[in-house]
């Protein structure tokens, strides 16, 4: 990823011949192809004409959404005849070489004109002249001769929306698809089921939305953790906090993201997340009985009648050719001990559960194939062998995407380590609670969706990249578009830019002035320009006595947390906001850490320090006791200083340094942090800093 900041400024220079490199004061997210700007300015007025030769539904299409800007584009379409003097949407049949979404934007002093092969083609170059317009935007004013050649990296360029762990209103959805429209966005996937409520009407099944969308509980967090736990409620039960789309509200957001040249995909999860469907229909639970798991039972065939019904009524709503199926997570534990489930293996021949998921997987695949619809789902969906023309979303890393696109088929990339906008995007003292992890604005933009060990061959079914927001942390409407912005620009900017377009310091400066847009048009996003950055010690490596030094565990570091192995603690690294960062180290074996430092002679030492770093949502605590003691022969140890305290759990996030000064002789230290063991069990370090 760090690759392109060698290349940009060498790029740079090779562009300016070209009078087009990311220097210039263009605004546009996503950065265009190819720009080259010329002498002089159309000016837009409130009566600027617009014309097109759009016919019948698609210009009806296009009038529909020009109406919802301000003038002159909710000006009438006219029937365009070459006149000079307006703004013109031209359909070209040549154009559509660039591919379907790409367009070419002409301005010159006598007028504007946008040429594709598609309406999505011109709705695109439309986009990219309302950011082209000074001042800044306005809808009026004058915008710079140009030519503009643009074409998106990927068909797919998405947003999943979580509307099951806290409700979100219908315009508040729409208000959404207008800004995910404006940067380019074409896939708004929406997690319309989930344990936190079910969020779709289905008339066959009422009590998915009498009791699947209701819990007495409005904050996702205190219903998960707190008194009455995980429990739902009649629709009406005062108090209850939830809600559903109708499906005429469906429809509706159908309808206006098509406008805007977004395809709705909805997730329907299963076999697991689905504790809501199980407490309205207890008989399709392997226990027959409600809150006792969030599977369905595979081995009952009401449980295909049941997801076959409601993937019917779901197909007539959404015209997507995805229906995305979940398929993450699923807990196969329960359907060891189902005899509805082993009987389904005996007769399936079957000797693992994660085949049970698959068989459910390949049957529902079968049924959307036979109505002309693909499946979609997390990469789970390869265990037990991969559906045969599934579409696999990796989430967990690229691995699952590299074996999707190895298997020949398409895949989406939304790792989390890069597309979860549900973690903190600045330092997390000072924003509100989230998920955990640290995803700022850079790291999303420097992701690349092709992963490296992919052939060109391979890299061709990379369909796109997608940016998830879930919501168990985000109660209110303002701090969720707060998670979404700007960081879905980059996703957006990742999704349509060439790699060799892409340019931090370029986008930064544009997406400032996207914030600022965001938020004269009612949108809440993180304020960009007081970004706080990364954690200080991060940033620069710590010279001290024990640097390079071995480190001897006594007690092992955790494999999947392994950060640089033994030279971890004394690499001079420091970690980051996030303990899976590769600078911070984890231990929970035996709930401590337990290491001696080998200085390989003795020497005066005056201080030892180490930092923790403690994260609730994954139980990731400070420690509860440290002893500090050091030794000269290795055998005989002094104790320096002793730290007990009991683990604060109200502290969604903290770091704290325990550690020792004076004077003393040693050239072994031993430095052991148990965890609290009420809680959790990891502790986590980045380095033992002797000096
Ligand atoms: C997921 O984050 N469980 C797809
Ligand atoms: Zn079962």
């Amino acid at each position: 990823m760090y690759r392109i900041k060698h290349i940009i400024p060498i790029l740079g220079l090779l562009l300016l011949g070209w009078g087009c490199n990311q220097e210039t004061d263009v605004k546009v997210i996503p950065y265009p192809q190819s720009i080259t700007e010329e002498e002089g300015y159309f000016p837009i007025k409130e009566n600027t004409p617009l014309y097109t030769n759009l016919q019948g539904e698609e210009k009806s299409r296009m009038a529909a959404y020009l109406q919802s800007l301000p003038a002159p584009f909710n000006g009438e379409l006219q029937e365009e005849t070459g006149a000079e003097g307006g703004i013109t949407l031209k359909i070209t049949p040549t154009a559509q070489e660039g591919g379907d979404e790409s367009y070419a934007l002409n301005i010159n002093p006598k007028g504007v004109v946008i040429e594709a092969g598609t309406s999505a083609g011109l709705f695109y170059g439309l986009q990219t002249l309302l950011q082209w317009i000074e001042p800044a935007g306005q809808t009026t004013g004058t915008v710079r001769a140009a030519t503009i050649q643009d074409a998106p990296r990927f068909a797919y360029r998405g947003f999943m929306m979580d509307v099951s762990r806290h409700f979100r209103s219908k315009e508040f959805v729409l208000k959404q698809i207008d800004a995910l429209a404006r940067y380019k966005i074409n896939r708004l996937h929406l997690h319309l089921t989930d344990a936190a409520g079910w969020r779709i009407e289905i008339k066959q099944y009422p009590r998915l939305t009498e009791l699947g969308a209701w819990r007495p509980a409005e904050r996702w967090k205190d219903w998960w953790q707190g008194e009455g736990k995980r429990q739902y409620c009649e629709a009406g039960t005062p108090g209850a906090y939830g809600g559903y789309y109708t499906q005429e509200d469906i429809r509706e957001i159908v309808a206006y993201a098509a406008e805007r040249h977004i395809t709705v995909i909805p997730e329907i999860e299963m076999p697991g997340h689905s504790e809501e469907v199980l407490a309205a229909y207890p008989t399709l639970a392997c226990s027959g009985k409600p809150y006792t798991s969030g599977e369905f039972c595979i081995g009952n065939e009401e449980t295909f009648t049941f997801l076959e019904n409601v993937l019917t009524e779901v197909m007539a709503l959404f015209p997507s050719e995805y229906i995305h199926i979940g398929g993450d997570e699923a807990n196969r534990r329960v359907w060891e001990s189902c005899p509805k489930c082993r009987a389904r293996m005996e007769q399936e021949g079957m000797k693992e559960t994660s085949e049970l998921q698959s068989y459910l997987i390949h049957r529902i695949e079968g049924f959307l194939n036979a109505h002309g619809r693909q499946l979609l789902g997390w990469d789970e969906i390869i265990e037990g062998g991969l559906a045969p023309n599934a579409t696999v979303m990796s989430w967990r890393g690229e691995e699952g995407g590299i074996k999707a696109v190895r298997a020949g088929q398409k895949t989406v990339m939304t790792p989390g380590a890069y597309c979860y906008l549900d973690t903190y995007q600045d330092a997390p003292l000072t924003q509100p609670e989230a998920m955990g992890g640290y995803l700022p604005l850079e790291k999303v933009y420097s992701y690349d969706p092709v992963p490296q060990e992919l052939t060109a061959e391979e890299s061709r079914l990379v369909y796109g990249i997608q940016g998830n927001l879930w919501a168990e942390y985000i109660p209110g409407d303002e701090q969720y578009e707060y998670m979404m912005y700007p960081r879905i620009l980059a996703i957006a900017e990742t999704g349509w830019s060439q790699p060799e377009r892409k340019d931090y310091p370029g986008f930064h400066a544009r997406a400032l002035q996207a914030v600022e847009w965001l938020q004269a048009n009612g949108y809440h996003p993180f304020d960009l320009k007081n970004e706080a950055g990364r954690r200080p010690e991060a940033l620069t490596p710590v010279a001290h006595k024990a640097l390079g030094k071995p480190v001897v565990y006594n007690a092992p570091y955790n494999a999947t947390y392994a950060a640089q192995g033994e030279k971890t603690l004394t690499d001079g690294l420091r970690g980051d906001w996030t303990y899976s960062d590769g600078a911070w180290q984890g231990f929970i074996s035996s709930q401590r850490m337990d290491v001696v430092v080998d200085l390989e002679e003795v020497a005066d030492i005056h201080s030892i320090e180490a930092d923790f770093i403690q994260v609730t949502g994954p139980e990731v605590y400070l420690p509860c006791e440290v002893v500090i003691s050091a030794s000269e022969d290795g055998k005989a140890y002094t104790e320096l200083a002793r730290y007990t305290q009991d683990v604060d759990r109200n502290q969604p996030v903290c770091f704290k340094t325990y550690g020792w000064q004076g004077d003393a002789k040693a050239r072994y230290i031993r430095y052991e942090a148990r965890s609290g063991q009420q809680y959790g069990g990891w502790v986590f370090t980045d380095e033992i800093i002797v000096k």
